[in-house]
């Protein structure tokens, strides 16, 4: 039976590491701010940026959600953004996604000042993740590389398949992976929509990664025995025997893959925590880069 992947213990033991240096910067009167910017009443975007805030609170980051209603025009996010750019007491933006389909997603990453992007999702920053010079790694990408290196599954010359090519998750970590660099150097297999024969890739994993959005995709049959399995899938599925009418499974079937992996990552409890803990990782470095304060 596999060893589960304590993802929320994990992202504690790095938000401790991020508190410390928090301290340290308050000593010298820096406060760390992050503002994120929400858009309409997707409920798990909502869900999202209550977990956001709240972890911003424990570490002591000055934390601001500015909240607009569905329907507010592009120009007005944009003027935000611009506004949020200028202030000294933000050092990290982020804008949550998925936006209404009125307004354009690339554009409001694209008005972000690289300087604070720490959701890595301006061109700029991933461009430097490409060349091997990164600034700000996406979160969820940079948390399954920490997850992996933390619980003794460095990547290094493993094969790494990965299911789902989407800006926020899989092609960004196909490239993280396949980096010359500590915590990376893996062959990685990129699987999407179009993949012929996916289960004969999935079954060559060392590390097999499920970021596709598909309930309980990933069956038994599909893993290599002892692979590690990390499923980054938040899916909500109905359930009337739930409180709230539904519960979140992940795109692995952890039930009948824990029989045959090594190591599996749960949802919730795996992934997720740990996007939230290089959020605040980000925005701590962002804080020392515009404070010309040293990183470590
Ligand atoms: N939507 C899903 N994941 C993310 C994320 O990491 N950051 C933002 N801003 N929006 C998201």
């Amino acid at each position: 039976m596999a060893e589960i992947i304590d993802g929320k213990k994990i992202a504690s033991e790095i938000k401790e590491e991020v508190k410390s240096e928090i301290e340290k910067l308050k000593s010298k009167g820096i406060t760390v701010g992050l503002a994120a910017v929400l858009v309409g009443e997707d409920p798990p975007s909502q869900v999202y940026i209550g977990m956001k805030s709240k972890a911003c609170q424990k570490v002591e980051i000055y934390s601001e959600v500015l909240k607009f209603p569905q329907q507010t025009p592009e120009s007005e996010l944009l003027s935000q953004i611009d506004v949020l750019n200028k202030r000294p007491d933000i050092h990290g933006i982020l804008v949550q996604l998925p936006l209404p389909f009125h307004i354009k997603e690339d554009k409001m990453i694209q008005r972000i000042d690289p300087k604070k992007d720490v959701d890595g999702f301006h061109p700029f920053n991933v461009g430097m993740m490409v060349v091997g010079k990164p600034i700000f790694l996406p979160c969820t990408p940079f948390g399954i590389q920490q997850l992996l290196t933390r619980s003794g599954n460095d990547p290094s010359g493993k094969h790494v398949v990965i299911l789902g090519r989407g800006n926020i998750v899989g092609r960004p970590l196909s490239i993280l992976l396949s980096q010359k660099a500590p915590g990376a150097n893996a062959t990685v297999t990129l699987c999407h929509t179009k993949t012929d024969n996916m289960s004969e890739l999935t079954k060559k994993a060392d590390i097999l990664v499920a970021a596709m959005g598909k309930p309980k995709f990933v069956t038994k049959d599909m893993v290599k025995k002892d692979a590690v399995v990390i499923d980054v899938g938040v899916n909500r599925i109905e359930d009337p025997q739930s409180k709230k009418g539904y519960r979140l499974v992940g795109d692995v079937d952890f039930e009948s893959v824990k029989e045959i992996a090594k190591s599996i990552t749960p949802v919730p409890g795996g992934v997720g925590p740990m996007t939230v803990a290089m959020l605040l990782c980000n925005t701590l470095k962002a804080a020392k880069l515009q404070t010309k304060i040293s990183v470590l």
